[in-house]
């Protein structure tokens, strides 16, 4: 049976007790959970003898007080999916046990967390780094999956672990996409139909041979409000608006490109 801890006293007890444990393997997410949270739990349930997912919509990481409002809460069929995938615990806890300090200390990187998603949310980044930061040292896994799907976020994580020199070992894990190419993600929830539709194209041009301002065009003649595509050493990112949902999504140059997507 899934067990759902809201404390990090009860997470400590529990690791106390466990002290023969060989590997803990850790999952952070917001919920909402689909295929691509999936398969880094997959991954962690096959690599270690425990693991351990997290559920918390982080506050201080949303630039837009609308989006953490309609952000997708979904907390009994996480569960139920956690629990069919053999998870161990779900650390599930509310603002306060997390931010008791009300978000006066924070952990911030000052060159690369300025860039790409970083240039158009503001702070972003500086939540992100806190709550991982904060999770790593509550739950002490030996592992913790990071989805290739927010690459930025992984390399800022990354490079976190070893600024710090934390205990974890940071995993990347392949994008998850829907047959169309779409990477999978909780917002997709929030498209409307017709954007449903048409958000595969973002994924498809991403991914094409076009030159980032052809691919700009591109994305300009159809609904989507470019937001960034830019490419940085050997990868291709990219943000797009459709509505009031904003996708991300990058691709390895070369590798990657113009591969058939599953
Ligand atoms: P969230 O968006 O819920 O994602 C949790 C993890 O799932 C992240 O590592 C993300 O990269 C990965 N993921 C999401 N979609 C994926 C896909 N299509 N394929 C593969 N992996 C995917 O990212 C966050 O939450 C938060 O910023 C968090 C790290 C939990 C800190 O609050």
């Amino acid at each position: 049976m899934i067990e759902v801890i809201n404390s990090v006293s009860d997470w400590k007890q529990i690791l106390a007790d466990k002290k023969n444990i060989k590997s803990i393997g850790f999952v952070p997410t917001m919920g909402a959970l689909h295929k691509g949270h999936l398969s880094l739990v997959e991954k962690s349930v096959e690599e270690n003898d425990l693991t351990v997912v997290s559920i918390f919509v982080n506050p201080t990481q949303f630039n837009d007080p609308n989006d953490l409002k309609n952000y997708p809460r979904n907390f009994d069929q996480d569960k139920n999916l956690l629990e069919l995938h053999n998870v161990d615990y779900i650390f599930y806890p509310d603002y306060s046990e997390i931010y008791h300090d009300n978000y006066r200390y924070k952990v911030q990187e000052l060159e690369f967390s300025k860039k790409l998603c970083g240039a158009s949310r503001d702070g972003h980044f500086d939540g992100v780094l806190t709550v991982v930061m904060k999770l790593l040292n509550i739950i002490e896994a030996d592992t913790a999956y990071f989805g290739e799907k927010d690459y930025q976020q992984y390399l800022l994580i990354d490079g976190m672990v070893k600024a710090f020199f934390m205990k974890t070992k940071i995993i990347p894990c392949a994008t998850i996409r829907s047959a169309a190419g779409l990477a999978h993600s909780s917002r997709n929830e929030l498209l409307t139909h017709k954007h449903r539709e048409i958000a595969p194209l973002f994924a498809k041009l991403l991914r094409s041979n076009l030159s980032v301002e052809e691919i700009k065009n591109e994305l300009n003649k159809s609904e989507f409000k470019v937001d960034y595509i830019e490419e940085i050493g050997s990868r291709r990112f990219g943000a797009v608006w459709l509505g009031k949902v904003r996708l991300i999504d990058n691709v390895e140059l070369g590798r990657e490109q113009n591969d058939t997507m599953s």
